[in-house]
């Protein structure tokens, strides 16, 4: 499956996902997008000779369609990706088009609520755990249907800081085990854990082997 990426910030999703697209894996990463030129997703994708492109207007739906057919990308993924995608993208792409959320949707999502904010929204609820959603989009912020979650406890004594890189830790490992569930399967398909109860995630092969067709 041909995967296309679009990221604001540094990129360690994107990594994570350029590091298992090798080789015959079932994905593979064609084109990372950012609506920021200095964006280190970018460097990443350069370091692995994946092709980019910074859009000029983010807003501009018909000429990020272009762009995507131009590559042939059959599945967008947004991985910190900050601007709202184009109704016409959300469109061409219905189903086709999950983004990755560092909280359990529908909790701690929406506009605005991205980066520390999320963590700091998280702490300052009182909620004991937290976790990651991966979910299909739709024309708002964080509401499309959820494609996979994993749950992070929060510690007591977790910062804002602390709670973000335990999370961002289990994204490294969810996120791949969606995009090669739906390479294998030729479209997206949701995933749940297949254990009543959840473990700490310890590894992309442990989540994945956890994680069943629901
Ligand atoms: C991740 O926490 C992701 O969930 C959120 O933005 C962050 C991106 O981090 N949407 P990175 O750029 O992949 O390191």
């Amino acid at each position: 499956m041909r995967v296309g990426v679009f990221a604001s910030g540094g990129g360690t999703n994107l990594q994570a996902l350029l590091d298992v697209c090798q080789g015959d894996a079932p994905a593979d990463i064609v084109l990372v997008v950012s609506n920021r030129d200095d964006a280190g997703a970018l460097d990443r994708a350069r370091q692995m000779d994946v092709p980019t492109a910074v859009l000029d207007d983010p807003s501009d739906g018909a000429s990020i369609n272009v762009l995507l057919e131009q590559h042939d990308v059959e599945l967008i993924v947004c991985a910190g990706y900050l601007k709202l995608m184009p109704a016409e993208t959300i469109k061409a792409y219905q189903g086709h088009m999950i983004n990755i959320h560092p909280a359990l949707l529908p909790s701690f999502g929406g506009p605005g609520m991205y980066g520390p904010r999320v963590h700091e929204a998280v702490l300052a609820s009182g909620v004991t755990v937290s976790g990651v959603t991966i979910h299909l989009m739709d024309e708002n912020f964080d509401r499309g249907s959820i494609v996979a979650q994993w749950p992070v406890a929060v510690a007591p004594d977790d910062s804002a800081e602390s709670l973000a890189a335990r999370v961002l830790e289990v994204e490294h490992q969810l996120l791949p085990a969606v995009v090669l569930a739906a390479g294998r399967e030729g479209h997206v398909v949701r995933l749940a854990p297949d254990e009543s109860h959840f473990h700490a995630a310890d590894g992309v092969d442990r989540i994945e082997q956890r994680l069943a067709h629901a």
